[in-house]
């Protein structure tokens, strides 16, 4: 068979032609000859030395797994009551009618792009980004539109840019809250003034809130979540167990949706026939779920510690170099830290892998407008933290010398 019917067998939604960056070669080269490496991205927190309680863990999905099968599409009430539980430990007034179980933030995503878009229809959101939307709104067949966050004080959505990108065939905005890797929540006066421009358009809110549960720097503490807020368009708010409880290993997500009562009826007759054809979140992780929110409340204080800690010394450690800064963290798990515009980023990211075995992500990972950004991730182990900060300042040392 030819190279052109291999290309053609697969659709471009497969990504088969996407081409490694420089820094990913970088990466690989140092892997394969067993050269060590300091990273500072780690984001898994199942393997960040975390004290997982990994006895009731299995204990609470033991106990699921010796029910019958219950194929739920919304998900089995004993689950939706359990995240309705959680929520209101946070503050809000939920009803488990308005919560809906899927196995990841990320199916969420897919069913609600199903829900809201037909193929070739657009999604807009905010940049800097996790470059996860663009790869989920593709999956889908949809277009990404991006608006800017503009930093002045704090990060704040560009709502002149927002609506500019707006066109008829945008079907949703989605915003990340707080954002992934700027760490800003949006102000309830910012949701509402992006609430309204949906409400005028006939499209729906999306907020993902996978970090709402780790306020670091906030001024006011927590944002409210964008299904608290009374908006008047169709609302959904986004979590999971992947970052409330530290647990992406058990696959399980949630949604709740919010907006006028008959909006909010008529989105769940479409998300529970989209999702019957999957009913892809296993019974005994459902059954598990009010018991693993409860254990996971451990894990989740100790990443809050985590996170303060390393921001702290990160800043302390960083500051050394008086041209670098680090951004304040209103909450999350990522710090963005600002570096003179000496190199381009990536070459930035190179050669801290070259030289130092130190792994950053470069800003134009996330799509921020210009060089001068790299982003830590908060969730390293210390140690590896503070002897992954000593040559970032070296190099910039180094490269700012006159
Ligand atoms: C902002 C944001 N949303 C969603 C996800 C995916 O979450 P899940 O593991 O629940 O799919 C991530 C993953 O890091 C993320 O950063």
């Amino acid at each position: 068979m030819g190279l052109g019917a291999y290309l053609t067998m697969f659709s471009t939604r497969a990504r088969l032609d996407a081409q490694p960056n420089k820094l990913t070669e970088v990466l690989a080269h140092r892997r394969a000859t067993g050269s060590r490496l300091i990273d500072l991205t780690a984001s898994n927190p199942t393997t960040c030395g975390l004290d997982y309680p990994n006895r009731e863990i299995g204990e609470a999905l033991a106990s699921g797994a010796r029910s019958s099968y219950q194929p739920e599409p919304l998900g089995i009430a004993a689950a939706r009551e359990a995240v309705a539980a959680h929520l209101r430990s946070r503050g809000e007034s939920v009803d488990l009618c308005d919560v809906m179980i899927t196995a990841s933030t990320s199916e969420a995503y897919g069913y609600l792009f199903k829900l809201l878009a037909d193929p070739g229809d657009a999604v807009a959101t905010a940049r800097p980004a996790y470059p996860l939307l663009e790869h989920l709104a593709a999956s889908e067949s949809l277009e990404l539109v991006q608006f800017p966050l503009v930093r002045d004080v704090r990060w704040q959505v560009d709502l002149h840019e927002l609506e500019r990108v707006l066109e008829p065939r945008t079907r949703a905005i989605a915003l990340v809250h707080p954002n992934n890797p700027t760490g800003s929540y949006l102000t309830r006066n910012e949701l509402l003034a992006v609430a309204e421009l949906c409400a005028a358009r006939g499209i729906a809110l999306v907020s993902d809130e996978v970090f709402h549960d780790y306020p670091l720097e906030a001024p006011d503490g927590r944002a409210p979540s964008a299904v608290e807020c009374d908006l008047p368009c169709l609302t959904f708010s986004l979590g999971g167990l992947s970052k409330s409880a530290g647990m992406p290993h058990l696959k399980l997500g949630w949604l709740r949706v919010g907006g006028p009562e008959r909006l909010r009826r008529e989105a769940l007759r479409g998300l529970e026939a989209i999702a019957d054809d999957y009913l892809s979140v296993a019974t005994p992780v459902q059954i598990a779920l009010p018991r693993l929110l409860e254990i996971g409340a451990s894990v989740r204080d100790q990443i809050v510690s985590r996170c303060r800690l390393n921001l702290r010394a990160l800043r302390a450690s960083l500051t050394a170099e008086r041209s670098i800064e680090v951004l304040p963290v209103e909450g999350g798990w990522s710090a963005v830290v600002r570096v003179p515009c000496l190199t381009s980023d990536e070459e930035l990211a190179v050669a801290l892998v070259e030289y130092f075995g130190v792994v950053v992500h470069p800003g134009y990972f996330f799509d921020f407008d210009r060089d001068g950004h790299i982003v830590v991730s908060l969730l390293t182990p210390p140690d590896d933290l503070l002897e992954g900060a000593r040559p970032i300042v070296e190099l910039v040392s180094a490269l700012a010398a006159p």
